[in-house]
């Protein structure tokens, strides 16, 4: 007995004539073998070895895993498969970040059910880098990759790396692109049964409605934008049809352009006027006036020659990249700019419309906010471009400055407003690259984002570039897109600036 530690009860107990039953200790369990030698505390002192001044100041928390997540939020997001390209670090748990978004949509586990990518981000951030690191990373796949207008001709060197030599439009170039193109829809028009024929049709003159209606609504009349209602709607619908030879049940479809079916709503036939039920030639051209002259100022104004006749670039589908560059456009203002790329995705679209089951490809919508902004009939038809996406399997990969540049179609309250909100949800991924404090309260209010997550783009996001939150469905990661010397090359896009050095 320990004197320091006083009697204890078994011995109390004994002085006064009890004893109590001893209890038999089992002998402690043989200890183990160690496997490795132990480490010290502060590493092994030796080369290469990992040995620190101090020891790593681990801190130890207790919690159920419902008060984890209030804690570490972001921690909370499961791990994606690593299929797909590999983009970069998940700065959350530490590996690799692989984005496959038509995987994640055939995952169940992974709340995505459409492969459109939009991503946001402040100009210089590296929102086009990382476009461009996911289509190279994609194409080993079987991805191939169409920039549906490339304002900046920024991908240019993209395409020359890939042996692919990008198609440049401009005034005096030869390049020209018919938006009224039939594509591979027109294909064997002739032996078509009837039914299978009307469903092309109505998917060629829906097209083509959304794209008439596109052009004449980003004109202004003052404040507002030029209307194109119903009865334009059966005009232009009436005249195409007449133009293509589709009314005449021809057994093959002229293709026809903006100029020709301008010219034919001025100079209307009478059996035009009589299909549209007008009583007469002088009221047709009274009631179609503000519809022609939208027309005509296509027809007449700053991109004729461009999207004003027949196609005349033969596109290569089978290559690994196309592109078409738009920067000899830039002069003419950011509203013509957007013009044009409202043409081109319309004859992308068209292009797309019998793709081979297998044929993947991603469609590159850099810097569409200059076509969001020309009002309520261009974002419809950008979101009708995005719906189709499903169907043909393409993955849609818009890029624009904030969440509001879609908003900026029309007012607050507006219907252009309410499709620019559901356009937003359109895409189920998001990629949000660094913002000033000032968008951050936009993100909150159109994108849901917690304050953890807008911090993070607001703050860690701002101090690389490339670093961006990707928003998978309902789950968020904080990743950054890693470049390899060669991909940085052909993604740099500060040689104006190199002067400055
Ligand atoms: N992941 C990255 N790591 C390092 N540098 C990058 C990364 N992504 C882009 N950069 C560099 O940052 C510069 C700007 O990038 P980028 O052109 O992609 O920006 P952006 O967000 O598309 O800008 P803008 O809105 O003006 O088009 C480029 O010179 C590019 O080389
Ligand atoms: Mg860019």
């Amino acid at each position: 007995m320990n004197a320091a530690r006083g009697r204890d009860t078994a011995h109390l107990l004994a002085d006064f004539g009890h004893q109590l039953p001893t209890l038999h200790k089992p002998a402690p369990p043989a200890r183990e073998a160690r496997l490795f030698p132990p480490t010290p505390r502060h590493g092994v002192r030796q080369r290469g070895r990992g040995w620190a001044p101090a020891s790593a100041p681990v801190s130890v928390w207790r919690m159920t895993s419902d008060q984890a997540p209030v804690l570490w939020p972001l921690i909370a997001a499961p791990g994606l498969p690593p299929t797909g390209a590999q983009m970069g670090i998940d700065h959350l748990s530490g590996g690799s970040f692989y984005a496959d978004p038509n995987g994640w949509v055939l995952d169940d586990a992974i709340p995505v059910t459409n492969p459109n990518i939009f991503a946001f981000g402040k100009p210089g951030r590296g929102k086009s880098g990382t476009v461009k690191a996911f289509c190279l990373r994609m194409m080993d796949f079987g991805y191939r990759t169409l920039i549906l207008g490339d304002p900046k001709d920024e991908y240019e060197k993209l395409c020359r790396a890939l042996g692919v030599q990008p198609f440049a439009i401009g005034h005096g170039l030869g390049a020209r692109i018919n938006p009224l193109a039939f594509g591979p829809l027109a294909q064997g028009w002739a032996d078509l049964p009837t039914a299978e024929a009307q469903r092309r049709a109505a998917i060629v003159f829906g097209r083509w409605l959304t794209l008439v209606r596109g052009l004449v609504g980003s004109q202004r009349l003052g404040d507002a934008h030029v209307p194109f209602g119903p009865t334009d709607e059966v005009v232009v619908k009436t005249a195409l049809a007449h133009l293509t030879g589709y009314t005449a049940g021809n057994t093959r479809l002229t293709e026809t352009t903006i100029p020709q079916l301008w010219r034919l709503l001025d100079q209307p036939t009478a059996e035009l006027v009589t299909e549209c039920r007008y009583a007469t030639e002088r009221q047709f051209l009274d009631e179609t006036r503000l519809l022609r002259d939208a027309l005509g100022q296509l027809v007449s104004g700053a991109l004729a020659g461009l999207f004003d006749d027949h196609t005349t670039i033969a596109v290569d589908w089978t290559a690994p990249i196309q592109s078409l560059s738009l920067s000899r456009l830039e002069a003419l203002g950011d509203e013509a700019i957007g013009i044009a790329l409202t043409c081109l995705n319309s004859w992308g679209r068209g292009m797309r419309e019998l793709a081979m089951p297998g044929d993947l490809r991603i469609v590159v919508r850099d810097e569409s906010w200059k076509q969001l902004r020309l009002g309520p009939d261009a974002v419809k038809s950008f979101d009708a471009d995005l719906r189709l996406s499903r169907r043909d399997g393409d993955i849609q990969f818009a890029v624009a400055h904030k969440p509001s540049d879609l908003l900026s179609a029309g007012d607050a309250d507006s219907q252009a407003t309410a499709i620019a909100k559901d356009l937003l949800h359109l895409a189920d991924i998001k990629i949000l690259h660094g913002q000033d404090q000032a968008v951050g309260e936009e993100l909150e209010r159109l994108l849901g984002l917690g304050p953890i997550a807008q911090d993070l783009v607001t703050g860690w996001a701002m101090h690389g570039k490339g670093r961006a939150l990707w928003c998978v469905g309902d789950r968020q990661y904080k990743v950054a897109t890693l470049l390899h010397p060669a991909e940085a090359a052909l993604a740099y896009t500060n040689d104006a600036l190199d002067s400055a050095r």
